[in-house]
């Protein structure tokens, strides 16, 4: 704690502590203040409110850095895995040698679910969106698993933890071929945690399925890239959902359906799609004149974050991730062209560069996604099956802090005032 920050409400001189984390701004600590002046604060969208303290993630967004738990974003993607970015969000530092492999061969022992989930699947129609799918499926593993649905028992949030980190590659992936009409492929437990990934999504009972390590290795990068994310309003939601004691799939599942919007984990899709409409580099400057129309609601997909006012850390890895991948198959897509293009334009225009609008993490993963041969529908689920690490240890987080209580914000109201009801014949 530094300093104290000074009110002057209705007469009253109030006093409220500062509180100051390792990095990043300081805090007010307004808990009092509704209490002592009858008064809220109001912050739509939570844009200068720290709903938590936390020790995860921190993000400087004007200086483009993001950090897990100390280590910057490009040095885990760079050197480490995802499984080891996992055990690092979970429980505080690296793994050892020891301490990684057990963490892995516990993690890859839970990745088959329960036979009757399958049955579950078929409740769908084929061609559900496979985000609902996810989200249907993950809320009704609190059905499957009651044995770790009691967050005070720390053994069951540890088996839950580890249950809903190692089924979502198994979930995603059933949600693609049930999508696709083809069988459903049972984890092989010889393979890596993204290894196998690929093989339930894109391997057939009836032929042998070899992993491209390099596809691999790009795949897993993309995990760790989209792990974890501070409190963005995936995490905040399954915070919030969490904070009264909802059990940890139900708010994982909640963490989905918000995860799906446009704005958040379905900018990829739309980044993508936007690319696709676009189609070659002569058309850009329509599409940018039409971003910058105050009377257009369309905006450059893949472009501007809440957080980052310079270039997203994550947009870096991926853009030299394409390039890799791209190398590996022998394949150009003129759509990578268009985007270096429409980056390049963007990053030099007036209204951009004013707004500190820059490539966010999802101009590029749609792609790169699309050339390793997922379906667009696809490219939300597997945001979502990473952000479950980062999902799952912020809800250890939140349980496990004293100063945890339910969340509940307050309103401004500006409706009617109290007034008598009409009968509907005197309306
Ligand atoms: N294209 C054109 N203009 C934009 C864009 C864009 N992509 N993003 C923001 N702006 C403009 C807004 O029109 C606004 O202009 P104004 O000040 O003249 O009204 C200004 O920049 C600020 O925009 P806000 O929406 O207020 O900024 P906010 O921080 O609330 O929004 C958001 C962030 C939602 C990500 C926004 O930039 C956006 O919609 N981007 C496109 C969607 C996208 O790529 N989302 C991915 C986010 S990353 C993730 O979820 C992993």
């Amino acid at each position: 704690m530094t300093d104290a920050a000074k009110l002057s409400l209705t007469g009253k001189e109030l006093e409220y502590p500062v509180m100051s984390g390792t990095i990043g701004p300081d805090v007010i600590d307004i808990r009092k203040l509704y209490a002592q002046t009858d008064a809220f604060t109001y912050d739509p969208g939570f844009t200068s409110t720290a709903s938590c303290q936390s020790k995860l993630t921190y993000i400087d967004g004007d200086q483009g850095i993001l950090l897990h738990r100390g280590y910057p974003i490009g040095e885990l993607a760079e050197q480490s895995s995802f499984m080891e970015v996992a055990y690092l969000l979970l429980n505080g530092e690296l793994p050892d040698a020891d301490q990684l492999g057990t963490f892995d061969r516990t993690i890859t022992r839970h990745t088959m679910v329960h036979e009757q989930l399958a049955t579950f699947f078929r409740g769908f129609r084929r061609d559900a969106h496979p985000m609902a799918i996810l989200c249907g499926v993950v809320g009704a593993l609190s059905a499957f698993y009651h044995d770790s649905t009691d967050i005070h028992d720390p053994a069951q949030r540890v088996i839950a933890s580890h249950r809903l980190i190692a089924k979502m590659p198994t979930i995603a992936a059933m949600a693609y071929k049930y999508s696709v009409g083809q069988p459903f492929l049972y984890p092989d437990n010889s393979l890596s945690y993204t290894g196998n990934f690929l093989r339930m999504t894109f391997g057939v009972p009836a032929e042998p399925y070899e992993v491209n390590p390099v596809i691999e290795r790009a795949m897993d990068r993309i995990f760790i890239l989209h792990a974890d994310h501070e409190q963005n309003a995936s995490t905040s939601t399954v915070r919030l959902a969490g904070s009264s004691g909802a059990n940890p799939f139900a708010c994982i599942a909640a963490g989905i359906a918000c995860l799906w919007g446009p704005a958040h984990g379905g900018a990829n899709e739309a980044a993508l799609n936007m690319l696709r409409e676009i189609g070659t580099p002569d058309r850009i400057p329509e599409y940018i004149a039409r971003a910058k129309d105050k009377n257009d609601p369309f905006r450059l997909m893949g472009f501007g974050h809440r957080v980052y006012k310079n270039y997203d850390p994550r947009a870096t890895v991926m853009q030299k991730t394409v390039r890799e991948v791209f190398a590996e198959l022998k394949v150009t897509d003129p759509l990578f062209d268009v985007a270096l293009q429409l980056e390049e334009i963007a990053l030099n225009d007036p209204y951009f560069v004013e707004k500190k609008l820059f490539p966010n993490v999802d101009f590029y993963s749609g792609v790169i996604l699309s050339a390793i041969g997922f379906p667009t529908s696809m490219f939300t689920v597997l945001f979502a099956l990473a952000r479950t690490v980062g999902w799952v240890a912020q809800w250890n987080e939140m349980i496990t802090d004293p100063d945890q209580k339910i969340g509940r914000p307050r309103q401004l109201y500006n409706g009617p005032t109290q007034r008598s009801y009409v009968p509907l014949t005197e309306r």
